[in-house]
């Protein structure tokens, strides 16, 4: 509900959604630990309260007609533009995306900074008799940023007898055979020690690789070592352990754990998330976020500079999804996730505006910020010659960034102040003048005309419930052309829990065919959110593309929809009509201009076959073409990690008469064809 730009929420069964067109919607599972309406979230519920699913059985057949429909479409015939960028991905830390996901660290809380208290995740070892205690040190650290550390006691212990510091890692810490770990802590000893660095089988307690490290007597310094497993399976059960032979006390700090990551970026992703997100064939990342970007707090907004530079000059800081971030990913490394997809980053700057209500006042104030912003965009795509062009390059990356979006805010059409109104045209103001190449992208439509001038395109988010998104499929048909473009940065079809179930999927396939069809408007648009670590307590919000563990990833339902219609889209549609179908039957029909080549995408949400007739306008003959086919058993049919490919696309031949072509869809399917024209 979009009540004067506010976003309420309804408590733990519903959920009002964001709308950047003025359109109210609801979408059916609440965030687990949201409360939605952000300026009356009370935090201390968000690590309690857990996502109910929501019986997709709303997704009525009912309504469907077993009749034979009929299918026109003229290939020859271009309706509409295709946005070459259509398709793209979405990403914040939330579910623990990073830290516990695609940031390949190993060891959680490295820098002991969860609490002050206590350094969560840590635990003592003492093998025999070694006597030892740990406490945070407030006041001794390597860094500015890391200004604490761990300070380990050793009272006792001896070869054999060793004592020192263990880490779970997330969930345990997933491990694999006759694999190269990269090791580092910052340390500081009065006397000079030999640390020993283990890996260990939680279940059996063999020791899986060792190493030794001469920590030196003196100040700060960071040490570095390999270890190398041996013949063993994967498995997450494991911890690593670093530990002393002799009397004495040394402080550590920033303790990481790296494995073969994707490009053997060194602080780098993990690879088969990587992999996941590259066959999705995507075009763009948005980045930081979401309500990453914003924050809680004003004080924990997404200070971009405090997380480039050395791993030991990034402090951290407070995430609005329940934990901190170590912000390992920082502005750079999605940069570089970027350059590694070959896709461009679509840059979102922090606005002023924070979840709990507060906001900067534009003016004196906001002066700052406006500067941060202009320094983020010079930091992604200046040259070296200039002042964070320069601080790009002494980070390891010289050349600059494409760029050609820049998103000022998240979703302001909750702040309830209105203050967007006076905001955004002072960012976009700045932007424009020093960047006028770039296209500037508002959150939410703006009333002011000074405000309006600046907004090339607005920034629309749904999710909602199967039924709801199939019913939602004609909002953009008929909607003005002359106005911003649209780009759908944040969307989902919600029901499935931790990842969509197959009436998901029937709903956002029935929503991509909308976008296709409408994407002379629909320049781009992003799934959200994208990744879900499915261990206990790993997710905050509900239905997620793409779920994993220490060890494994699986792809949705969703995710196999996604990327067939990402992957087989053309450059204009094809006009077309259809009369006779049920109401949950969903087409698209796009063309690659270059090769010629159809692109048929049919969507049979019911559940009975839905039989049609196709006449191919100005084509003759027949045509062989291919067919991936995503079937479902049912609306509630999924995968997991237990069950990873319970439904995944199966592919297919295809013959085609251009005349009068009968074809039957089955119930529950998702059907992709490419049929060339030639
Ligand atoms: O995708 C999850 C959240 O939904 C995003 O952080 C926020 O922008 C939206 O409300």
């Amino acid at each position: 509900m979009r009540i004067g730009g506010l976003k309420f929420g309804l408590g733990a069964a519903a959920v009002l959604v964001c709308v950047g067109a003025a359109v109210a919607q609801t979408a059916p599972v609440i965030p687990a630990a949201r409360g939605r309406a952000r300026a009356e979230k009370d935090s201390a519920t968000k690590a309690a309260s857990v996502a109910a699913p929501v019986s997709t059985s709303a997704v009525s057949a009912s309504a469907v007609s077993a009749s034979v429909a009929h299918l026109t479409i003229n290939p020859g015939e271009i309706a509409a533009p295709v946005s070459p960028m259509l398709y793209g991905l979405m990403t914040e830390e939330i579910n623990h995306s990073y830290d516990g996901g695609l940031y390949a660290e190993l060891v959680q809380n490295r820098s002991f900074s969860m609490t002050w208290a206590g350094a969560e995740h840590w635990g003592l070892v003492r093998h025999g008799n070694a006597q030892v205690s740990m406490k945070v040190d407030k006041t001794d650290g390597p860094s500015k940023a890391l200004a604490g550390s761990m300070k380990l006691t050793v009272d006792a212990a001896s070869a054999g007898n060793e004592a020192g510091l263990s880490n779970p890692g997330y969930w345990g810490m997933a491990l694999k055979g006759e694999t190269r770990y990269r090791g580092s802590f910052w340390a500081k000893s009065d006397g000079g020690e030999p640390v020993k660095a283990r890996l260990v089988s939680d279940r059996t307690g063999k020791v899986l690789a060792e190493a030794m490290v001469e920590v030196g007597p003196g100040p700060w310094a960071e040490y570095k070592y390999t270890l190398t497993t041996g013949v063993m399976p994967v498995s997450t059960a494991n911890h690593l352990e670093l530990t002393v032979s002799k009397r004495g006390t040394i402080w550590l700090q920033l303790v990481s754990l790296m494995p073969p990551t994707f490009h053997g970026r060194p602080n780098g992703n993990r690879a088969d998330l990587m992999e996941r997100m590259a066959a999705m064939h995507p075009k763009f990342l948005r980045l930081p976020g979401g309500n990453y970007l914003e924050g809680d707090r004003l004080e924990d907004w997404y200070n971009w500079k405090e997380t480039i530079g050395p791993l030991v000059d990034r402090p951290g800081h407070q995430a609005p999804w329940t934990y901190r971030s170590s912000d390992g990913l920082g502005l750079l490394e999605f940069l570089e996730w970027c350059e590694d997809l070959k896709i461009e980053p679509l840059l979102a700057v922090y606005a002023g505006y924070a979840l709990q209500g507060q906001h900067v006042a534009a003016g004196k104030d906001m002066e700052p910020y406006v500067q941060a912003a202009l320094d983020e965009i010079e930091y992604v795509t200046g040259g070296p010659n200039t002042k964070w062009g320069a601080r790009r390059a002494k980070d390891g990356h010289p050349s600059p960034f494409p760029l050609h979006y820049v998103e000022i805010g998240n979703e302001d059409w909750l702040d309830r102040s209105g203050s967007y109104e006076e905001r955004f045209p002072v960012f976009a103001k700045a932007i424009r003048e020093k960047y006028p190449q770039y296209k500037i992208i508002a959150t939410t439509p703006l009333k002011g005309a000074d405000a309006q001038k600046y907004v090339d395109v607005i920034d629309d988010h749904y999710y909602k419930a199967p039924h709801e998104m199939m019913d939602f499929v004609k909002h953009y048909d008929d909607a003005p052309r002359n106005g911003p473009k649209i780009f759908v940065g944040e969307w989902a079809t919600r029901s499935g829990v931790p990842t969509p179930n197959f009436g998901d999927a029937l709903g956002d396939a029935a929503w991509m065919t909308a976008m296709e069809r409408n994407s002379d408007l629909i320049i781009m648009a992003a799934y959200a959110p994208m990744l879900v670590n499915v261990n206990p307590g790993g997710m905050q919000w509900a239905t997620d593309l793409i779920g994993f563990d220490g060890a494994t990833t699986y792809a949705s339902p969703s995710y196999w929809a996604q990327s067939l219609f990402a992957t087989h889209l053309g450059d204009g549609t094809a006009r077309s009509s259809v009369t006779g179908a049920g109401a949950r039957f969903f087409y698209s029909a796009t063309v690659s201009s270059g090769n010629r080549m159809l692109h048929l995408k049919l969507v049979n949400a019911s559940d009975q076959d839905q039989p049609l007739t196709v006449d191919l306008t100005g084509v003759t003959g027949t045509k062989s073409g291919t067919m991936t086919t995503l079937h479902g058993a049912s609306y509630e049919a999924t995968n997991s990690i237990t069950d990873p490919n319970f439904i995944k696309p199966v592919g297919s031949l295809v013959q085609v008469s251009a005349t009068g072509w009968k074809h039957t869809v089955p119930a529950l399917t998702i059907e992709v064809m490419d049929l060339p024209l030639r």
